[in-house]
């Protein structure tokens, strides 16, 4: 039975019952489709502190909890016992994959891996020192000139066909963004490693050696990817949806969520979190950091710390941790920068500011150190999410395919100058 919720529109004396939604699992929501056609009122919701932009299966988010859920499988499990091709395969299709389910999967991912070799000639119009966020941005974009005349986003089989195009074929074109930039040659991918083996070996191997993996790397790079995988309406996936809504070429869509992605607000986070970090230097002048945060006149924020939705701990933060201190312990590593985070955490956490504001490390405060000791320049750590996040957004785009509500189109509170005319104007 559908529950109502009685709004009084006291502007015009008007009553209306507005239906109230339930997921399940989190805050209800107040269907208000109907406010504008029967009171001519828009809902004010700058930032979507209180929206609920869309129905989605996908990923739940409990933030007061710290509770992450991949299609009801807990972060934590899913980083224990799955790998990121299996998380993919689960976000995209909703279940876990049986045996010959994965196998075709990866069978899948293997044809697809290859970028056309004209896609390489991309990366050299670029500045050798361009960002490699980017150099994605423009090759994931470009990747939309190569397939789009034989797609039909109508049939199930292309978009499927495009989804896993765009997850193969990332892992080449984020470390082609690397390695055109130290001028080494790119090596192709090599069906006989896993997805992360295959982009470490893409990333950092020589094409004149053998790659030799590291399996505790490349298990710490699998959990990365896994925790980044997918993070249900945040910036880039609402930016992905927004494009797609259209009926954007997906590649583009990706390409838009990419250049979302990139903000310090978001997924560049973790490269300025370990910028901070470096500034800051030393245990010594972490008070002095903690001052120039709490201070309203300073642009100064503590990076990785605080979350849109996580108001007590980020699930990923702790997972990541555990991670960051065994490929340390594993490489033997005395990042001094570690100790600085450690105790730039207990600090902040035993600081009034930080508790009455809800502010705790989130996913980025410990993934910097963690790539930083596997060897990844500290500009390409957000590729690296990018790299994660396309299992999220293409899962996110196919599932809008289904949805029926049309081009999303927000309108606005216009607060600007009423009719005016023209001085020319007789
Ligand atoms: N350092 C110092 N103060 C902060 C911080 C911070 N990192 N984050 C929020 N605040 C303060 C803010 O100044 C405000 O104070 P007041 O109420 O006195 O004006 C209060 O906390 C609420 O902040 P807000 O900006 O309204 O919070 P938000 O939900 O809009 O922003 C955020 C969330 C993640 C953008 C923000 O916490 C931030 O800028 N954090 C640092 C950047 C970061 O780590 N981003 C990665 C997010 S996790 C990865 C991802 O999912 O993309």
């Amino acid at each position: 039975m559908t529950k109502y919720v009685n709004a009084v529109i006291t502007e015009e004396q008007k009553e209306s019952s507005l239906p109230i939604l339930e997921g399940t699992l989190g805050p209800h929501a107040v269907d208000i489709q109907n406010l504008y056609p029967r009171h001519n009122l828009l809902a004010f919701d700058p930032g979507f502190r209180s929206t609920a932009s869309c129905k989605s299966a996908i990923t739940f988010v409990d933030g007061d909890n710290g509770v992450l859920l991949y299609r009801g499988y807990p972060i934590e499990e899913l980083a224990e016992h799955s790998n990121f091709e299996e998380v993919t395969y689960l976000l995209m299709h909703g279940e876990l994959p049986k045996v010959d389910q994965y196998q075709e999967f990866i069978a899948l991912l293997h044809r697809h891996n290859l970028l056309h070799e004209q896609v390489m000639s991309f990366y050299r119009g670029f500045r050798r020192d361009a960002h490699p966020m980017a150099v994605m941005v423009g090759v994931v974009g470009a990747l939309s000139a190569f397939y789009h005349d034989v797609m039909d986003i109508q049939k199930q089989e292309d978009r499927m066909r495009a989804a896993i195009r765009l997850v193969a074929k990332m892992p080449m074109l984020a470390a082609a963004s690397y390695t055109y930039s130290i001028g080494r040659p790119q090596r192709y991918p090599n069906n006989k490693f896993d997805f992360s083996s295959n982009f470490l070996q893409m990333m950092f191997g020589r094409p004149s050696e053998e790659y030799v993996v590291d399996p505790v790397l490349a298990r710490a790079f699998d959990v990365i990817l896994i925790l980044h995988a997918d993070h249900e309406q945040n910036a880039s996936t609402s930016t992905v949806r927004l494009a797609a809504s259209s009926g954007a070429n997906p590649f583009a869509c990706i390409a838009a969520g990419v250049a979302s992605l990139w903000g310090p607000a978001h997924g560049g986070a973790n490269e300025a979190v370990l910028k901070m970090l470096q500034e800051i230097g030393t245990v010594e002048n972490i008070p002095k950091a903690i001052a120039r945060a709490k201070d309203k006149n300073d642009s100064f924020r503590l990076m990785g710390f605080g979350h849109r939705v996580y108001k007590n701990f980020d699930p990923r933060s702790r997972v990541i941790q555990v991670q960051a201190k065994k490929v340390l312990e594993h490489l033997g590593i005395k990042d001094p920068l570690l100790d600085v985070a450690l105790k730039l955490e207990e600090i902040a956490l035993k600081d009034s500011y930080f508790i009455e504001r809800k502010l705790y490390p989130n996913v980025d405060f410990y993934s910097g150190i963690l790539l930083r000791a596997m060897g990844f320049p500290m500009n390409f750590f957000t590729a690296i999410f990018a790299l994660a996040r396309t299992a999220g957004w293409v899962s996110h785009w196919l599932e809008l395919q289904h949805e029926s509500h049309g081009i999303d189109r927000p309108r606005q509170l216009y607060v600007g100058s009423p009719l005016r005319h023209h001085p020319k104007k007789k």
